[in-house]
């Protein structure tokens, strides 16, 4: 199998980065005077982990594509990563938008399309009872209240290299000896996260018996199909497993599809016929407009009533004075109603597939030691020759260097990946030559590498 060129791989890099800095005056300049009010020069901490230097500053987005400061345009095959899975400021949600607006933003008070929202969530995902929060995160964070509320249990649990958004909880892994330690670059938790949280790889049946035996775990918190250090599918049987011991040990099962949605209209809870206790969603559900959900069994909404104060429901952890605002509600219903339909997916999965065809492509020219995962819309490429079973062995596989090269490579030919690891999102706005494009560009990274 060929190998490439480490000490290449560093000069390589080099000239991609110079090239990115000719190519993005002005996105440099913006760059050096957000510096003077934005920490790191950036809205948002991690963005200053973009492949370039400095991140490319945004002129107009529509679709499948957008174009920068200096007017070059791109392929965004990264959407946000899944936020505007939907393809950039979609028609239908625009018109909402604009229609809402005029009506009011905010109240604090339900206008009636919240109900044909909550009716179509039961209608998607199957669980009667729904409440809304503005990000993915939030809904987390408060389905696992919830969870702890009702079953009087201190601990979650979670798999290791999992990413639930910024919820205390989940910034737990393994280290290479298989102890529980707090993530690398846990900034500040409120308390060591050891003490919240039980970790443990995906697809282990044995050490989820383990685990949830002592009965003390109030929820797993479990994405469908691992989709933060790469994709890692179950293993044929492992959610049948899961459910069973949730169900045995009298822990909760939440399903978090905030990414998985990528798998169809009812996410892979729909297409796999899981019955969580609870399930979160947000990003892309009102086309890029900041809204989330989350639902939860009949059970469930009885034994939390039981329990709870409504006099005091206001100040008991679970809020947001935007949550389920009147443009929020306004997007989301169109965006379910006319964007994320049956017809979203069978174009965009149809894509998908064109994409990982043209990937495999390239890798069986260069006979390449690489391999292509796929869940719905969503298509990303590994540097290992074999899919891996859990977290700790996907990151174990990750080579930051590859990564960085390939996608700034991409980047500097108009095409934007989803950072961090090799992934595409394909929306029904993305064309055909915009996946040839792709190919056509990965194949000239390849040739670099292996020249
Ligand atoms: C599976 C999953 N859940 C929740 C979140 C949090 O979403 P947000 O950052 O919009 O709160 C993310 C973010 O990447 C995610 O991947």
């Amino acid at each position: 199998m060929p190998e490439f060129n480490r000490t290449n791989l560093a000069s390589l890099l080099q000239q991609e980065e110079q090239l990115f800095h000719k190519n993005h005056p002005k996105s440099f300049e913006l760059y050096q005077r957000a510096s003077k009010s934005l920490q790191g020069g950036v809205p948002m901490l991690w963005m200053i982990r973009w492949a370039g230097s400095f991140p490319v500053f945004v002129k107009e987005a529509k679709g499948a594509h957008f174009t920068d400061v200096d007017e070059n345009s791109y392929i965004d095959f990264c959407l946000g990563d899944t936020g505007a899975m939907t393809g950039h400021a979609p028609d239908a949600t625009l018109k909402a938008i604009n229609e809402q607006a005029q009506k009011g933003i905010t109240l604090m008070l339900p206008y009636e399309d919240v109900i044909w929202v909550g009716e179509e969530l039961q209608r998607r995902f199957g669980l009667p009872f729904w409440q809304f929060a503005l990000t993915a995160t939030d809904a987390n964070r408060f389905v696992l209240r919830m969870a702890r509320m009702i079953t009087e249990r201190q601990k979650v649990l979670v798999f290791n290299y999992c990413y639930h958004g910024t919820v205390d909880e989940t910034f737990v892994t393994l280290d290479e000896e298989g102890t529980p330690t707090s993530r690398a670059n846990n900034m500040g938790p409120q308390v060591n996260p050891l003490r919240t949280t039980k970790v443990i790889e995906f697809n282990d049946v044995a050490a989820l018996e383990t685990a949830l035996s002592a009965r003390d775990v109030a929820a797993v918190l479990a994405e469908p199909v691992m989709t933060n250090i790469g994709i890692i599918h179950p293993q044929p049987g492992y959610h049948d497993a899961l459910r069973e011991l949730t169900r045995k040990y009298g822990t909760y099962l939440i399903i978090d599809e905030t990414h998985t949605i990528c798998a169809g209209p009812g996410g892979y809870t729909a297409s796999h016929g899981l019955q969580p206790d609870f399930l979160t969603l947000g990003k892309p559900l009102a086309g890029g407009v900041p809204a989330a959900v989350y639902g939860f069994t009949r059970e469930v909404s009885d034994a939390f009533t039981a329990k709870l104060s409504v006099e005091d429901s206001d100040v008991g952890g679970i809020g947001g004075t935007l949550a389920g605002n009147a443009l929020s509600i306004a997007a989301m219903k169109a965006t379910l109603e006319n964007v994320l339909t049956e017809e979203f997916y069978a174009r965009a999965i149809k894509l998908q597939e064109r994409f990982t065809v043209g990937v495999e492509s390239v890798i069986k020219e260069f006979d390449l030691p690489w391999i292509v995962k796929v869940l719905g819309n969503r298509t990303e490429y590994w540097f290992r020759p074999k899919p891996p079973k859990n977290g700790g062995e996907a990151h174990a596989a990750v080579d930051s260097e590859l990564d960085r090269y390939m996608h700034l490579f991409a980047l500097n030919r108009g095409i934007l990946l989803t950072p961090f690891h090799n992934m595409a999102l394909i929306s029904p706005e993305t064309t055909e030559a915009d996946v040839d494009t792709h190919t056509k560009v990965f194949r000239e990274a390849v040739k670099t590498l292996f020249a």
